[in-house]
């Protein structure tokens, strides 16, 4: 295999990008796009501001001109995501707790419902976690208003919107062992003691210099997997360049492929250019959309040449 998505299909997993819609007018966006990807998630397009700017209305073109580019070529596509703290119209903060409570279930069975059958794995809840030792739930309306319960919640609507949709809990600094991920641990753990609807943990998976590959990436992955859950490297990039940086790109694919239930791995961006870091090199193609010597590591760690 010659391609990131066919040495990963070879190996039994996807291999994904996040994309942006306003870069598919670009021809060598797109076909670099169409030739290495297996997978898609919007990278903005399907979160609640880009999708439910005022209650009750839903604006879905963006999202379903990314949904329809990656259907027409037979990749899958990542929900990303239904509720997070971030990227929320104003008006979802301005809700008392019940109308709230109203507003978030809406919106999970509204936008599930407009995919139905055809989103293979979504967020359904984002960074709900703090990060630092404490282990707590990060402040967020839906913290603050509903309580501990509104993840639970959030999970049992989206799995009687769509119940062929893999629903995802998503974090970030939760890719080695630490408190957060702990945190995280003992909620999955938990859920699935007590049949709450979940099916796969998403690792981010934003490397840097202060945040490097962790040593323990694939025990961690492992201990969750262990719980009776898919894993997935949802939105992979390292700061770097060269030969370390290909290095822990290699490193990340290997942690991925030594665990079963590690069923695939999105980059964060396709290349270096369009990245939400504002400075670094952190993917796998430069800007002229050249491969790099991660790219490189990356097909080899999948067996392709
Ligand atoms: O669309 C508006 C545009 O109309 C406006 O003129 C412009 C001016 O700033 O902003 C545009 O919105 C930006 C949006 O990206 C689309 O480009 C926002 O300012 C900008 O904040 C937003 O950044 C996104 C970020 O999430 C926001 O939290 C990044 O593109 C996106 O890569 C990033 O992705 C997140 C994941 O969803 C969750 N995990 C972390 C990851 C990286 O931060």
């Amino acid at each position: 295999a010659d391609t990131l998505g066919a040495a990963a299909a070879g190996q039994g997993r996807y291999f994904g990008a996040a994309v942006a819609a306003n870069h598919l007018g670009e021809a060598q966006y797109v076909a670099t796009l169409d030739r290495e990807f297996t997978s898609v998630t919007a990278e903005n397009e399907m979160k609640w501001d880009a999708l439910e700017p005022s209650r009750g209305s839903f604006s879905f073109s963006r999202a379903d001109q990314i949904f329809d580019h990656a259907k027409s070529r037979g990749m899958d596509v990542r929900g990303h995501t239904l509720v997070w703290h971030s990227q929320l119209p104003g008006w979802v903060s301005g809700l008392g707790a019940s109308d709230l409570r109203s507003a978030m279930n809406n919106h999970i069975t509204q936008v599930m419902t407009h995919y139905k059958g055809e989103i293979h794995s979504w967020d359904v809840v984002n960074e709900a976690f703090q990060d630092g030792n404490s282990g707590a739930r990060r402040s967020s309306p839906f913290q603050d208003k509903l309580g501990n319960g509104f993840i639970e919640e959030a999970f049992r609507t989206a799995r009687a919107a769509d119940p062929d949709a893999k629903l995802c809990y998503n974090d970030y600094n939760t890719d080695g062992v630490n408190a957060k991920s702990n945190a995280v641990y003992t909620m999955v753990r938990d859920f699935k003691s007590r049949g709450v609807p979940i099916d796969c943990v998403g690792f981010q998976s934003h490397f840097n210099p202060n945040s490097p590959v962790p040593s323990d990436y694939r025990a961690n992955l492992q201990r969750f997997a262990d719980l009776g859950v898919d894993v997935q490297i949802t939105e992979l990039d390292i700061e770097g360049s060269g030969q370390a940086q290909a290095t822990d790109y290699g490193n990340v694919v290997r942690a991925c492929l030594a665990v079963t239930r590690c069923t695939g791995i999105t980059v964060w961006g396709i290349p270096d250019k369009y990245s939400w870091r504002s400075s670094g090199t952190p993917l796998l193609f430069d800007d002229n959309y050249n491969k790099k010597p991660a790219y490189d590591a990356v097909l080899s760690a999948l067996g392709g040449t």
